[in-house]
């Protein structure tokens, strides 16, 4: 069995461990442009000892920006402003990865630290949102969203296809279909927010279709040789985790015939009373079952931050990565303390030859 600090293989890409720096929006960018904040922030986790750093939940358009300082690759300039965080990341040491998505009813939010509620509606900073059905989230994001015809739904997977294409153009060499979270995708597939009654809803099948279709359409444009992967939300805590958990597996087999190298298993955050458990590593023990009875490489994230508890998940087959967010944010260096405290002597595979050299026997308090 593997061990966090063994090197991972997936299609062209070998990452230096384990661990991989879970996509983190900043609300920092200006029309979805990213800056030397985020070129600080990404090359900062790589050149801690991160083997894939994942950057944040970037926009296929600007209405599915979930606040107005979220990035976008819905234009090339975009894609150019990446492209040197991009190489400063690879410079570390570390595989460039980027998540898209579309926020869906979840869109035209605040910033979290201004109120992370819905801008008001009239207010000429917020814009129209779209989703399924014409079914507000609820709680502090009250606003509700219009329900999107078909042709639009072809044209959301048709800005998935290209901001895929400008990921590529800049440089990543792993792509994130964000599917989780209560945004877009994972709207379309949660029966809290769709109720349509064409062919993209009705049944889990129908309420599939626009992952699968947008999945297969991605799967045509990024390059085979690199890691196509989604985050999903595969279970909601609202007492009907057994189904959704059932469904959800079903559905991972049918993305993997369709393409899909890895699956990060997140929470659907479909509804504001959902019950979640938050505690240590609470999430493992679901994704080890999608690991297991998928077969397809798995992640997960979710207050995992015990270097020797991240070590055993790897050891017992649990996981194949661990997906690390605060914990990075608090020590970019995690990577590195990890292994000190694992007892692995020499981290040559953790940090770059000019600090490796320096380090590989050194013991920080
Ligand atoms: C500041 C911040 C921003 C986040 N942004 C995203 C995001 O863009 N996409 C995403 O899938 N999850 C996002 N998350 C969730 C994290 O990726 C991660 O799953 C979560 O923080 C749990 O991991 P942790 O306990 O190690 O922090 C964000 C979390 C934080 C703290």
């Amino acid at each position: 069995m593997a061990a966090l600090f063994d090197p991972f293989v997936l299609k062209d890409i070998t990452l230096r461990n384990r661990i991989a720096v879970s996509p983190m929006c900043q609300y920092s960018a200006q029309n979805g442009v990213v800056n030397d904040w985020h070129h600080v922030h990404l090359a900062t986790l790589a050149r801690g000892g991160s083997a894939l750093v994942i950057a944040e939940a970037t926009a296929v358009s600007p209405e599915g920006r979930i606040t107005p300082a979220c990035a976008g690759l819905w234009n090339d300039s975009q894609a150019e402003a990446f492209a040197p965080i991009v190489r400063a990341i690879k410079a570390a040491g570390a595989v460039p990865g980027i998540q898209i998505g579309h926020a869906g009813r979840k869109a035209s939010a605040n910033l979290p630290w201004e109120g992370d509620d819905h801008i008001a509606v009239g207010d000429p900073r917020g814009w129209e949102t779209v989703s399924p059905s014409p079914i507000a989230f609820g709680a502090n994001l009250p606003r509700v969203p219009r329900a999107l015809t078909i042709a639009e739904i072809a044209r959301v997977r048709q800005d998935f296809v290209d901001a895929a294409r400008r990921a590529a153009s800049a440089g990543f060499e792993w792509l994130v279909l964000h599917f989780a979270h209560g945004y877009l995708a994972q709207s379309f597939l949660s029966d809290y927010s769709n109720q349509r009654d064409d062919e993209y809803g009705g049944s889990f099948a129908a309420r599939s279709r626009f992952l699968i279709e947008t999945l297969a359409a991605v799967r045509e444009v990024w390059p085979e040789r690199l890691p196509l992967t989604m985050r999903l939300g595969v279970i909601e805590f609202d007492g009907r985790d057994e189904d959704s958990l059932v469904q959800s597996i079903d559905l991972i087999r049918r993305f993997k015939a369709e393409g899909l190298d890895f699956i990060d298993v997140s929470i659907g955050f479909s509804t504001p009373t959902a019950q979640i458990p938050w505690g240590p590593a609470f999430l493992a023990p679901v994704a080890a079952r999608v690991r297991r009875e998928t077969g397809l490489p798995t992640a997960t994230s979710w207050f995992i931050s015990d270097a020797a508890q991240a070590d055993g998940l790897i050891r017992d087959g649990s996981l194949d990565l661990v997906m690390l967010g605060r914990p990075l944010l608090a020590n970019p260096h995690w990577p590195y303390r990890a292994a000190t405290e694992l007892g692995i002597d020499r981290p040559a595979w953790v940090l770059p030859a000019p600090y490796a050299h320096w380090l590989s026997r050194y013991r920080t308090a």
